[in-house]
């Protein structure tokens, strides 16, 4: 059994590409280890949101994953917030974290670019504060997607700076969870790349049925195939790739049939999708309505989670200010 630890951004509005990626992976590696999910709200400081806003979006997103099937009774599920040794982790963690490496950071040098009117701290260390997030579990997993790659490998420096150090061997060196083949990557409905949330090309797990019919509508195609067996455009590819995620196998191999003979109807295959999509996220649209509204189970949820994460990181932070040297007199 491992630990496995994941950070969640609490940017809410979860749409079909991150169900049917991280989403589904967390639901099913809840049954098989030890897991931690946390909301990061510290990390979202950086982007300085207002006061509502953040906590908006921290119920948001986390009404969202326990709609989807994250089971608080299973998994650790907390705000990181709510936990003090994270970041007092952080600030020993900040004493070996050297500036320079922090700078060549990718997701660093991204941001230097992109927003030079706030470059703070908070940015410069971002990687420390996810290490601590990590380490103090003292977690052997954490599921990570290629944006995050460099930032693992920076807790796994960390941690190994830490027990070289102090000449102990105490922090495991966590390493990628590898969903294997579970890993589909849903498209847009833009007609290229992936689904995302800038993008404006997804649909969000909280869209009324009105809102994906209008969407997946003007989803882009093509004129359609001209002789049979035909390659597909990747617009169209894309509207197939959906459909197999959504529909069942029948209606696939209607449209599959239909392209192939060039007897396909774009418009009869969006109005399918659409329901489709509409079935598959209904349920879970009401489920976030219902927890969005019951203050008293999501404070539950959150103290629960907070006693258990806590319990695991104070044990670490015992053992790490021995480690360093701060004994009670
Ligand atoms: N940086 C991660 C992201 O943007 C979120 C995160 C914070 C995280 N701390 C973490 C992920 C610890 C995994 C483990 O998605």
């Amino acid at each position: 059994m491992d630990i496995v630890v994941s950070g969640i951004r609490s940017t809410g509005n979860l749409h079909l590409g991150n169900y049917f990626g991280a989403i589904r992976n967390f639901v099913r590696m809840q049954h098989e280890h030890h897991c931690y999910f946390f909301i990061a709200d510290y990390h979202s400081l950086t982007t300085h949101p207002t006061p509502s806003d953040l906590h908006g979006n921290v119920k948001q997103v986390l009404s969202e994953y326990l709609a989807c099937g994250i089971d608080p009774e299973k998994a650790t599920v907390f705000l990181q917030s709510d936990v003090p040794e994270v970041p007092e982790l952080y600030l020993l963690l900040n004493m070996n974290a050297y500036v320079g490496e922090l700078e060549r950071t990718a997701s660093f040098k991204e941001k230097v670019r992109k927003q030079p009117e706030n470059v703070n701290a908070g940015l410069l260390t971002y990687p420390v504060l996810m290490a601590a997030d990590i380490i103090i579990h003292r977690a052997n997993k954490v599921p990570v997607g290629k944006d995050q790659e460099q930032h693992l490998e920076m807790t796994r420096r960390f941690a190994r700076r830490f027990n070289n150090l102090y000449k102990v061997d105490y922090f495991p060196e966590p390493e990628p969870y590898n969903f294997g083949e579970a890993l589909i990557r849903i498209p847009g409905l833009d007609g290229t790349g992936k689904m995302g949330k800038s993008e404006g090309n997804g649909i969000f797990l909280s869209d009324e049925p009105s809102e994906i019919r209008k969407k997946v509508m003007r989803a882009v195609t093509d004129s359609g195939p001209e002789h049979p067996g035909q390659e597909k455009s990747e617009p169209v590819q894309n509207l197939f790739t959906l459909m197999q995620v959504v529909s069942e196998k029948e209606t696939l191999d209607y449209f599959e049939d239909h392209y192939n003979r060039c007897t396909i109807r774009y418009g009869e295959m969006k109005k399918q999708l659409a329901e489709d999509m509409i079935r598959l996220t209904g349920p879970i649209r009401e489920r976030i309505k219902e927890i969005k509204a019951d203050d008293a189970y999501l404070r539950k949820v959150v103290m629960a989670g907070a006693a258990r994460a806590r319990e695991s990181a104070s044990a670490t932070l015992r053992d790490v200010r021995e480690i360093i040297g701060f004994k009670p007199f």
